[in-house]
Parts: C-alpha cells; structure tokens; sequence
C-alpha cells in the first residue's frame, strides 16, 4: 500500500473532495488489498468523491466507476487524473479572472451578499459561464479547485463562515451569519487564493498509474453510464444511496450553481430523497444488474449500506435475487471511528451503517470474512 501522508502525492490528491458521507480511505485500502490483487479491476457504480478509483489506481488495480453527481464525478475524475501541467492550471485561473465583466459582480440576492465577496462572486459568474469541464481536462481541474474551496471556515476557503462538506440552507446562514455578527464576507482574491491551493496540490507531483489505465468514470446512472470494460471485475467495492436520505443534489446545492448545474437557490424538493421505496429498488436493481453485467459468477461484492431496516431490506433482497450463488455475510460495526465527515468538522452522529460480504461460495478463504456474522 503506498504512503498517503501529506508529504506525498496521493496523500494530496486522495483527500480532494469534500463530499458528505464518504469512504474513510483506510477502509477502502483495506478491502481493496484483501480481495483485489493488481491488474484485477474494481468497480464502484457509485463512486461520489472517487477513493475507490483513486485508491485502485494508486494500487496499480485497474477500474470503472460512476456518479450522477457532476460534483462527485468532478472530483472523481480529477483526483484520478488532473491536468498533469500546474503552470496551465494556473494560466486557465488567470484567463478565468481576466474574462470577468461588470455584470458578474451583481450578487442575486441576499445570500450571495453575505456568502461571497464582490470580487469572489464574480469569479464564480465567470467560471460558470466560461469552464467546459465536461469535456475538457484543463476547465475541470479547475472547476474541480473551485467547488473544493467554494465554502469552508473563514481563511479555509472563498466564502463567509460556512461547513465544508454539506451547503446548509440559506436562509439559516443568513440567521446565523447575522446573529453571530459575521454580516460582512471576507475580502479575498478568488484567482490568488486558488491558485496558491492548486500549488498546494501539486507540490508533490501527480500520481502516476503503474502503467495501467486511468479509471474510466461515467457522468451519470450507474444504470446506463457505468462504463464498458474489456474484462469483468474481480471485486465491487461501492456505497448506494439510502433510502429516505439525501440524493446528494440538496446537500451539494451552492457547489451545483458554481457548476451552472443548479439554481442559484435550492428548491429542496422531496424527490431529491428516495422517499419512494419503489422507485429506490427499480434504481438500485438496474444499477447493480449494469455492475453485475461487467463481473465474474467468482466476483466479490462489497458494501456498505444504511443499518435502517428498509434501505438494508431493499438493498439485501436486490443483491439475494441477482447474485443467488453467493454465500452474504454482514458486518455491523466496521470503522465507526474515523470517518472523513468527521474529519471535516461534521460532528453528528449518522445513522449506523452495515458491511455486507458476498462472497462466492466456492471462494471463501479463511481470514476473508473476519468480523462478519453469516447473514
Ligand atoms: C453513499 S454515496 C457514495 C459515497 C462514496 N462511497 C464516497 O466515498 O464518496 C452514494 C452516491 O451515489 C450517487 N448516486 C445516486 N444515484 C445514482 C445512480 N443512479 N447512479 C450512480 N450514482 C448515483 C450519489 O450521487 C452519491 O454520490
């Protein structure tokens, strides 16, 4: 396994992406080095911030990915492959600042106010209008810059007091800006301060890929944009949504419109949960039958889900149905302590999480399945 610290570059590039609840990067090395073996490929249909890929690649383990998050899938694709040059990251943030005109100074409302500063907000109008970063590598390393640095404590990042990891509603950071008397944003430069971040990033270079490819990650379903393989995978390492709980889209809502893939406000709106247990299992079949079609009948299954009984019900009988030569195993405890949520400041308390194992049955080796009760 190689060194994640800070003193090297896949410690730097792994921790991009503040996204809410995402793998804690110890877990995703240990499963991967316990079922997964190099040149094999791995595949995570729901990738969010993209440790698996990330953490595949660095293994020299090949693999394919998807989210329907261009958040998550932004910083997916670059942690996995940024633009290799920092001095044209750089340029692209200068031309960025240099395209802005008066109108990208006009905040919309009240929130935007209080949330940026002139100079910041018009940064974002510019990046909103000019980064093509669905298709070009240079434009999403730099969105990818900009929405990781959109929001944090004051001095972190380019807005007022905010979380890092999950937008709050505005109208309760505007209570809460003005009660606790932060009614000014702080003055920043937007392209300095981003640029001495993206030489942050790259101070140890970028991560090489043991002459595998780069993980191939789609934009969209897992249904229909997971991506071909020329081989099947040998193990699926993945965390779905929950059922009932946020879809991503809510609590990602400010880095969406920095994206211009949002309103410039949320809507909140309740689709955005899974409320309709139905439609949560017609997704998650289709999704998993898309995984399933790029797998061995020997693959492994790995994952982890919601402890509530009707996400772990709808996800156990979708699993049970579509891999029935496989023997399921259930964790109910694992990693508790250390998730990257907490270590971004979110101090709640989640919701108790489960690892399910399925395993083929003529795999089972001893030391595989430690920890886990037979489901
Ligand atoms: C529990 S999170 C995964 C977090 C991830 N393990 C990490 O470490 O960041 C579930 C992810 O599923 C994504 N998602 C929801 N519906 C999806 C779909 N139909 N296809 C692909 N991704 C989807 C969400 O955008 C979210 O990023």
């Amino acid at each position: 396994m190689p060194d994640l610290s800070f003193s090297t570059a896949a410690g730097r590039w792994a921790r991009m992406g503040p996204y809410y609840a995402m793998f804690p990067i110890p877990f995703v090395s240990e499963v991967i080095r316990l079922f997964a073996k190099p040149r094999n490929i791995v595949i995570d249909p729901f990738c969010g911030r993209g440790t698996v890929p990330f953490i595949a690649m660095t293994n020299g383990i090949m693999a394919i990915a998807a989210d329907i998050n261009p958040v998550a899938w932004i910083y997916s694709k670059t942690k996995t492959d940024p633009h290799p040059s920092l001095d044209e990251v750089k340029r692209r943030i200068e031309q960025i600042r240099e395209a802005v005109t008066p109108h990208d100074y006009q905040a919309e409302h009240e929130f935007q106010e209080l949330a940026f500063c002139p100079d910041v907000l018009a940064f974002i109008n510019t990046s909103r209008r000019e980064l093509d970063w669905h298709k070009c590598r240079l434009d999403r390393t730099v969105a990818a810059f900009l929405i990781q640095h959109l929001h944090d404590k004051i001095g972190h990042g380019l807005s007022n007091q905010m979380r890092h990891s999950r937008a709050m509603s505005p109208g309760y950071c505007i209570r809460w800006w003005r009660n606790k008397g932060f009614d000014r944003p702080p003055e920043i430069e937007a392209h300095t301060f981003l640029k001495r971040r993206a030489d942050w990033r790259y101070a140890k270079g970028i991560v090489g890929t043991k002459r595998i490819p780069r993980p191939s990650i789609g934009l969209g379903s897992a249904r229909n944009s997971l991506p071909e393989s020329a081989f099947p995978a040998e193990l699926v390492l993945t965390s779905p949504p929950y059922c009932n709980v946020t879809n991503y889209r809510s609590d990602n809502w400010l880095r969406l419109w920095a994206l211009d893939e949002g309103p410039s406000l949320p809507d909140w709106n309740p689709d955005q949960k899974f409320t309709d247990p139905e439609n949560y299992r017609n997704m998650l079949s289709d999704c998993f039958r898309s995984t399933q079609e790029r797998s061995y009948e020997q693959t492994v299954w790995y994952i982890r889900s919601d402890a509530r009984l009707q996400t772990k019900e709808i996800i156990t009988e979708t699993l049970d149905g579509l891999l029935p030569d496989h023997r399921s195993y259930e964790n109910p405890a694992p990693y508790q302590s250390a998730t990257q949520t907490a270590l971004y400041g979110d101090r709640n308390t989640k919701p108790g999480e489960i690892d399910l194992l399925y395993m083929p049955k003529r795999k089972r080796r001893r030391g595989f399945t430690r920890g886990f009760a037979i489901a």
